[in-house]
């Protein structure tokens, strides 16, 4: 038996017709960048998400850039603070802008950014903190945009994993005007292929976005900004404008296999569960051991996909080289990096494939 990591089957072929339908619009008009579906999806995902724009764009990465250009972050010697234990793009989004990454630790129980830690890394050079909702769940972002209030900094959320993510029942946009999401094609709303966007409350801050992702124009051919070329394709509109409407319960789905995951694998020794809070979206479902890369073998061999999100925490990345710390400087993250494990969890993972996966752990744990 075969359980993979990652499956969207389910999710493309229930929406098969919503999707063509999109597709046959848009072969219609024959407009293919910057068109009716990217107008379309823009307003429907700026309603879904409770913010007053959205802006989309070619990924997730560039949404991050597109965040700090429109807030003039864009030079090396600003500084941004975000979470050593994330996707390497996070990195790569601050130095796209120009501006330079520095990293705090994570709460050793939620795994997310410890606020407490950004704040002591704040210098005269630090212009933004960008905290990021990792694994779909929250960030302490109350603490983080009080903190960013009153040490005047600009908060960018990197939510590319928070896809319909609402902290204390508010949306991402209440706490912050940057909020950047990817549509890479795993995440909880996702395209089929690269795409991203930017959602903000703030007319002014769209406008800058929208010109700064399209080369610095503002619908003509004189470019008034240097912009960045990063669109979101109509065709991945098309499926985003399908998927959309489908997000609610696609993350009711993951958060009741999460749920299964919590119920099969609690008091295991060995075994360490990540505190989620009950507003989580659930975009992976991540568990800790020091056997970690044994589990994974074992799992393995037995037909049962995993992935590691993150093996190596950024500023031990040859990238970041320069970013002022060493091994040893982020213990949290560096230990987490070791022992991270994400199991099967996607829309249509069959309850029976959930409780199979459980008991290979448990059979795991007991011989090992
Ligand atoms: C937390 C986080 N930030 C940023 C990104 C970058 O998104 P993209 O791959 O769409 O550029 C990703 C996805 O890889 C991510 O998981």
């Amino acid at each position: 038996m075969q359980i993979p990591v990652v499956n969207l089957r389910h999710q493309i072929e229930s929406t098969r017709a919503a999707w063509q339908q999109n597709l046959e619009e848009m072969f219609g008009r024959q407009h293919f960048i910057l068109g009716e579906q990217v107008r379309l999806f823009e307003q429907e995902l700026a309603a879904a998400f409770g913010s007053n724009h959205a802006v989309g764009c070619g990924n997730g990465t560039d949404a991050i850039s597109l965040c700090l250009r429109a807030a003039n972050i864009t030079n090396p010697k600003q500084e941004v603070i975000t979470t050593a234990l994330t996707a390497p793009f996070s990195g790569i989004g601050i130095l796209g802008s120009g501006a330079v990454p520095r990293f705090a630790d994570i709460n050793p129980r939620t795994l997310q950014i410890d606020a407490d830690d950004a704040a002591n890394r704040i210098t005269k050079r630090t212009a933004a903190l960008m905290p990021v909702h990792l694994y779909g769940q929250a960030c302490d972002i109350a603490k983080l945009a009080r903190i960013a209030r009153s040490e005047k900094l600009t908060l960018i959320q990197d939510a590319a994993q928070a896809h319909g993510l609402q902290p204390a029942g508010k949306p991402l946009t209440a706490y912050s005007n940057y909020v950047s999401y990817s549509f890479y094609p795993t995440k909880n709303l996702g395209c089929l292929g690269d795409g991203g966007a930017v959602c903000t409350n703030s007319s002014t801050i769209a406008a800058r976005l929208r010109d700064r992702r399209d080369g610095g124009r503002r619908g003509g051919q004189v470019t008034y900004v240097a912009g960045i070329n990063s669109r979101l394709d109509e065709m991945h509109a098309c499926y985003l404008r399908a998927f959309l409407p489908q997000l609610v319960s696609w993350n009711a789905e993951r958060n009741r296999i999460a749920a299964l995951y919590d119920e099969g694998l609690k008091d295991l020794p060995g075994l360490q569960l990540i505190e989620r809070t009950a507003e989580s979206v659930c975009h992976l479902y991540v568990v800790r051991t020091r056997k970690r890369d044994a589990l994974r073998r074992y799992l393995a061999e037995r037909g049962v996909g995993t992935g590691v999100h993150y093996p190596l925490p950024l500023h031990l990345h040859p990238t970041y080289h320069d970013c002022g710390l060493k091994r040893g400087d982020l213990p949290h993250a560096e230990r987490a990096a070791r022992e991270v494990l994400s199991l099967p969890l996607w829309v249509g993972l069959p309850t029976h494939d959930v409780e199979e996966v459980v008991s290979r752990i448990r059979s795991f744990f007991a011989v090992s």
